[in-house]
């Protein structure tokens, strides 16, 4: 009767037995690491809601991508924080928005040492807080956003950005996204499509780190999918394919292994999935009170959001877990 308890247990015995037989394997390779820049600031601020992050100035973002390079980081994706927001979030496409200074700037020091991603969206640049043109009645307007979007795309691209993300969940973005990129030379800049972005409380740090508030404390329920929605979900992502994304995101990581899980049996695009700033906040925080092995409980939920079969993780860990694994 003791044989089947100890089959099991028989390859767990050693460290080294466990990492010879381990099924899911992180690297750093996996990693993608987010970055904030800030336009009109001389020193860097700090995010007090995701310790050890800050919105860079434009040096200090240099810097941190160079140490994040030396790490082995493979590729960064871009937030940015303008001086300015107004309704049509023009700095988001405008030839020296902060996000465009700061990928040439990095585009032509570290060439393609390393893949700059561009988040592409709106909510960072509009002065209401939507990822879109917001109509007189308060709702936005999807295909107004489209064409904006086609903009920014644009703008990104002609500034270095090797890949364009865009995070509105706005119907139809890809498309329109990759026919502005096609339309303008452009038709070797990869989109990564958040294709399954739930509408999710785990946001809330982020947006101290771009400094967006929603107006009339609104929310993005009707762009952003519902957390109920699973089999919408893989909906979602097909569509994104069907219109040309090169690769897929399901977000945020933790709270939607399932969808990561269906979406990988299904398919055979590359899979992205992004521990958001939420996922960040509540390790650090519970880590700082002596709750939880922070490290240690990083490193178990990027392995776990591996296994789930995502191939690449968007995470503020990044740069933590690659110095861990001595890269
Ligand atoms: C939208 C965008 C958001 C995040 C990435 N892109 C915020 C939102 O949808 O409200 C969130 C990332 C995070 O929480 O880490 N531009």
């Amino acid at each position: 009767m003791a044989f089947p308890e100890r089959r099991m247990r028989r390859l767990r015995s050693t460290a080294a037995l466990r990492r010879l037989v381990a099924e899911t394997r992180l690297s750093v390779d996996d990693l993608v690491a987010p970055l904030f820049v800030r336009e009109g600031t001389h020193e860097p601020v700090p995010i007090g809601s995701m310790p050890g992050h800050v919105q860079h100035t434009v040096p200090s973002l240099l810097a941190e991508a160079k140490r994040l390079c030396a790490l082995g980081v493979p590729a960064l994706v871009l937030f940015g924080v303008p001086r300015t927001k107004d309704a049509l979030g023009s700095a988001a496409s405008e030839p020296e928005g902060i996000v465009q200074v700061a990928l040439r700037e990095l585009r032509s020091s570290l060439g393609d040492e390393v893949v700059l991603v561009a988040d592409l969206c709106m909510d960072e640049y509009t002065d209401h807080g939507h990822c879109g043109i917001v109509r007189p009645d308060g709702t936005v307007d999807n295909d107004a956003t489209l064409e904006r979007y086609g903009e920014i795309a644009l703008a990104q691209a002609g500034a270095g950005a090797h890949v364009v993300a865009p995070s509105g969940m706005m119907d139809g973005q890809v498309a329109a996204i990759r026919a502005a990129l096609d339309g303008a030379g452009h038709g070797g800049i990869p989109i990564l499509a958040y294709a399954a972005k739930f509408a999710s409380a785990l946001y809330g740090p982020f947006r101290e780190a771009v400094d967006v508030t929603l107006a009339g404390g609104g929310d993005r329920r009707a762009y952003q999918e519902d957390p109920a929605n699973g089999r919408e979900a893989q909906a979602e992502i097909d569509l994104d394919v069907a219109e040309g994304a090169d690769m897929v995101m399901v977000k945020p990581a933790l709270t939607n292994l399932d969808v990561i899980a269906r979406a990988r049996a299904r398919l055979d695009v590359p899979i992205a999935a992004y521990q958001v700033s939420g996922e960040y906040a509540m390790v650090k925080a519970a880590s700082a009170n002596g709750w939880v092995d922070g490290p240690a409980l990083a490193l178990e939920q990027l392995v776990s959001i591996k296994r789930a079969g995502a191939d690449f993780i968007l995470t503020y860990f990044a740069g933590e877990l690659a110095e861990a694994l001595g890269g």
